[in-house]
Order: C-alpha cells, then sequence, then structure tokens
C-alpha cells in the first residue's frame, strides 16, 4: 500500500489555532476513523493510541529520535561570539540515539536529583506569593505574563544557580536558539511542514547574536560557581567526578546542559500552569473540589497533564519497514506521535474529555513522554507546577480564566504556548 491509499484525517491538523486550544475532538476523530493514518500535511504517519505510543516511544531502535536533525549555519562573523552552542557542538539531547543519548542526557540526569529538586519548594513558593501579592489587589492579570512565565523563569534561574534577575532574558534566548533548529529532517524522504520555521539570513543573524549572548552569559556565571560552588545544579554538576578523581563534565558541556534546561523547562511548566487553570475555570465543580480541598494539589496536575499537556506531539523517524495496526510504515518514515492521543484514548482513560481531579490513573499519561527520551525536567515541573496551582488557588480560590478571548498560541512545532491568559477575581 502507498501513502495515497493509507486512510487519512482530515480535519487533523496540529498547527490549527482550534487543535492547538483543544485536540481532543479531533484525536477522538482519529481514534474512532483511523488511529494510525498518514497526514499529507505534517508529511508523516500519525500515532493516536495509548499502546502505539508507549510502544513507539519504547522501541527507540525502530522509532529514531534522529527526525529533528540539525541547526542553520552559523553566520561566519558570529563564530568566536558562540564558544560552546554552534552546530556543530550542540547536537540536542533529544535528537540523539543511543549510545551518544546517554552520554548527552547523564550530565542533567545526575545533577537534576531528588534532594535538589524537592529543596526549591519553598523557594519556588516565595516566588510565586511574590508574584500574586503584585497583582491580588488588581481583580485581574495576565496568568500567562504576569505569573506563569515569570514563575517558572525564575525557579530554573534558581535551580540552576542563576541570579533571579537573569530569568527575564531565558524567554528571549530560548525562542532564538528555537528558532536556529531545523524543525524538519534535512535528508528524510517525508517532510514535515516547514514553512512556518523559514527565516531571512538577517532573522537568523539575530537569533545567532542572542545566542552567542546566552552561551557568554551562561559560562560566566558556571566559572563563577567553579570558583564558588553553592546548593544549586550547576555546582551539582561541576562536582561530578570520573573515577581518577577528576571534574566529568567541561563548562562547555555545562553549558549546552543547561541552556537544554532553560529552553525545554520554562515555556512548558508556565503553560501547564495555564492550562490547568483554563481546565479548572472550565469544570467549576472540579475548581470547588480542589480550592475545598487543596491536599488535591498534585491530583489536579497530574490530571492537567493528561487532559493538556504542553507537548503536542514527537517526531521519530523509522529504521526499518513496521506494521502498527495493520498499516505498513515503510522504513525512513516520519512518525508523528501524538501525546493528546495516547492521553485522551478511551480504551484507557473512561470518558477522557473530562477533566476529572479524582482520576483514579491518571498518572498513566504520557505528558512528559516515555522511553529514554522521557522528560529529563518532569519532578521540578511538577514540583513547579504544584507550588504554582497551590499558591494560586490557596490566595485566589474565586480565580477564573476569561474564556470569552480566544486563546492564541506560539508555533512551536512541538510545544505551543499561550501567548496571554486573562484572568479575574472577586477583590472584596
Ligand atoms: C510541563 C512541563 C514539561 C513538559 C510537558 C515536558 C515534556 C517533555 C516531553 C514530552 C519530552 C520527550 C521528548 C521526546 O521523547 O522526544 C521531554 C524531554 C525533555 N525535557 Fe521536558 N517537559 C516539561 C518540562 C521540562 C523541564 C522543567 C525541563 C528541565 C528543567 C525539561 C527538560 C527536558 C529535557 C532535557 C528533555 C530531553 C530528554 C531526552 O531527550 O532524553 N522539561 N519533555
Amino acid at each position: 500500500m502507498n501513502k495515497s491509499s493509507h486512510p487519512v484525517v482530515p480535519d487533523f491538523n496540529p498547527f490549527s489555532a482550534a487543535y492547538r486550544d483543544d485536540p481532543y475532538q479531533f484525536v477522538a476523530q482519529a481514534h474512532a476513523a483511523a488511529p494510525v493514518f498518514y497526514d499529507p500535511n505534517l508529511g508523516a504517519f500519525v500515532l493516536t493510541k495509548y499502546d502505539d505510543v508507549m510502544e513507539a516511544l519504547r522501541d527507540s531502535e525502530t522509532f529514531s529520535s534522529k527526525a529533528i536533525n540539525g541547526w542553520t549555519p552559523i553566520p561566519p562573523d558570529l563564530y568566536d561570539d558562540v564558544p560552546d552552542l554552534r552546530p556543530d557542538q550542540s547536537t540536542a539531547v533529544m535528537t540523539l540515539d543511543p549510545p551518544d543519548h546517554a552520554a548527552k542526557r547523564q550530565p542533567m540526569q545526575r545533577a537534576l536529583t531528588p534532594k535538589l529538586v524537592n529543596a526549591l519548594r519553598p523557594k519556588a513558593a516565595a516566588i510565586a506569593n511574590e508574584l500574586i501579592d503584585s497583582f491580588i489587589d488588581r481583580g485581574e492579570c495576565d496568568l500567562v505574563n504576569d505569573f506563569a512565565y515569570l514563575y517558572s523563569g525564575r525557579t530554573i534561574a534558581v535551580f540552576l544557580g542563576f541570579p533571579e534577575e537573569e530569568a527575564t532574558k531565558f524567554r528571549h534566548w530560548s525562542l532564538a536558539r528555537l528558532n536556529t533548529l531545523v524543525a524538519r529532517p534535512l535528508d528524510a524522504p517525508g517532510e514535515i511542514s516547514g514553512q512556518e520555521f523559514q527565516f531571512t539570513d538577517e532573522q537568523l543573524h539575530g537569533f545567532w547574536k542572542s545566542v552567542g549572548e546566552a552561551n557568554m552569559s551562561l559560562r560566566h556565571y558556571i566559572l563563577a560557581r567553579q570558583k564558588k560552588p553553592e546548593e544549586d545544579m550547576i555546582s551539582a554538576m561541576l562536582a561530578v567526578k570520573d573515577e581518577n578523581g577528576r571534574a566529568l563534565y567541561e563548562v562547555g558541556e555545562i553549558v549546552r546542559a543547561v541552556f537544554t534546561l532553560i529552553a525545554g523547562g520554562q515555556e512548558t511548566t508556565a503553560n501547564l500552569i495555564a492550562n490547568i487553570a483554563t481546565l479548572l475555570t472550565k469544570e467549576p465543580a472540579q475548581q470547588a473540589l480542589l480550592t475545598g480541598n487543596l491536599s488535591l494539589v498534585p491530583k489536579a496536575v497530574v490530571e492537567g497533564l493528561r487532559r493538556k499537556t504542553s507537548a503536542v506531539g514527537i517526531v521519530r523517524r523509522t529504521t526499518r519497514d513496521v506494521e502498527v495496526r495493520g498499516v505498513k510504515i515503510p522504513k525512513e518514515s516520519i512518525v508523528y506521535v501524538s501525546l493528546p492521543g495516547a492521553n485522551m484514548d478511551p480504551d484507557m482513560f473512561e470518558d477522557p474529555g473530562r477533566y476529572d481531579i479524582l482520576r483514579g490513573n491518571a498518572g498513566k499519561n504520557v505528558g512528559f513522554g516515555a522511553g529514554r527520551h522521557v522528560c529529563a525536567g518532569k519532578s521540578l515541573a511538577q514540583l513547579e507546577a504544584e507550588v504554582a496551582i497551590d499558591a494560586l488557588y490557596r490566595r485566589i480560590p474565586n480565580l477564573k480564566v476569561d474564556l470569552s478571548i480566544s486563546r492564541e498560541f506560539s508555533t512551536t512545532f512541538t510545544a505551543p504556548a499561550l501567548k496571554s491568559l486573562r484572568a479575574t477575581w472577586q477583590t472584596t
């Protein structure tokens, strides 16, 4: 069977505003019509069932991560300004297969210890409360820009060991970095729609310049920690020794790891917080349940990850011919693994469109992915979201997202993020 004879699901379009806002009806359509299908817009086979998604994410030999495999070339005049994040040095951990993958992931994994993550809780709560203080008397705020972004940026800064003021630059740096990524396979036959990622040389120059600024700034703080270690992640990475007692990771390696954490962690976490607030407004009974018993916050977060994770799709590339649910996927095909598909599979989650904070098996969700690439920062993201939701609903139990304003998302391919989100409450 060639691609043109595969089933298609015409309305399924992860780039559309409606899909970004809520993929539920689109994945439900796919589940009913064709749970595995070829999408000509994506140039990819789409997997939407929980079991298929898990299988693909666990079988990295067949479903390779070498799908998005490059960066745009660095402008020659900026070469020396980017000592550690040049295309030849900085293959992203998400795009690697074994054995290279483990080597890249290790520096982050070894330093992201539960002890370090848990130690962040009081500081994260202080940041959340300080931000809430700045707007609580107004009776309204932009939950994304006045709260979630600032909060997730500042908590990551503290966790890593940067001054909190530096966090204001993270968003700009991350966007610049993302824009230098080639978001489609360079040599694969099936193309992922790339139009939205095309930039002029001038724009690319600007992005690389920002990446250079980030590189120098990160280097500066890492070198400072080398002289004076503290209780933070950078110090923890610097302290990892090889069997001869020498530092295992050189400074450039730590720059790359830290940038990956900033780029992978700020927007996704901010977006999860905003998504949970939206879900609670849409389901007032759940909000009442939560505000009546704040010990349910961790459940509200896990169910939020299931019902609306920040990551909508993961891209893989097949290394051999494979058959999924009777659909033949040839070698060298691009596969789009739908996390909302898995998280709202009715065979796995009863009444999957409902946000239900008491759901018994919400923990089985794949909002953080699965397999060897499972989110490296998931414990940090979960803690951040729990602290933020607890502080928000403890202090503003009647917070409501303004659902009358249409929600706009960034064009980021795998994790589109809300641009803003107005919220209001009574201030008696
Ligand atoms: C709610 C917030 C977050 C969500 C929904 C999320 C989601 C994901 C997903 C789905 C993946 C798997 C990608 C793949 O299989 O190709 C992933 C990987 C990753 N995430 Fe997260 N993430 C979040 C927060 C964070 C945070 C806070 C950090 C770090 C501070 C982080 C760092 C990473 C890294 C480094 C990887 C790559 C792991 C690898 O390829 O081995 N993420 N994330």
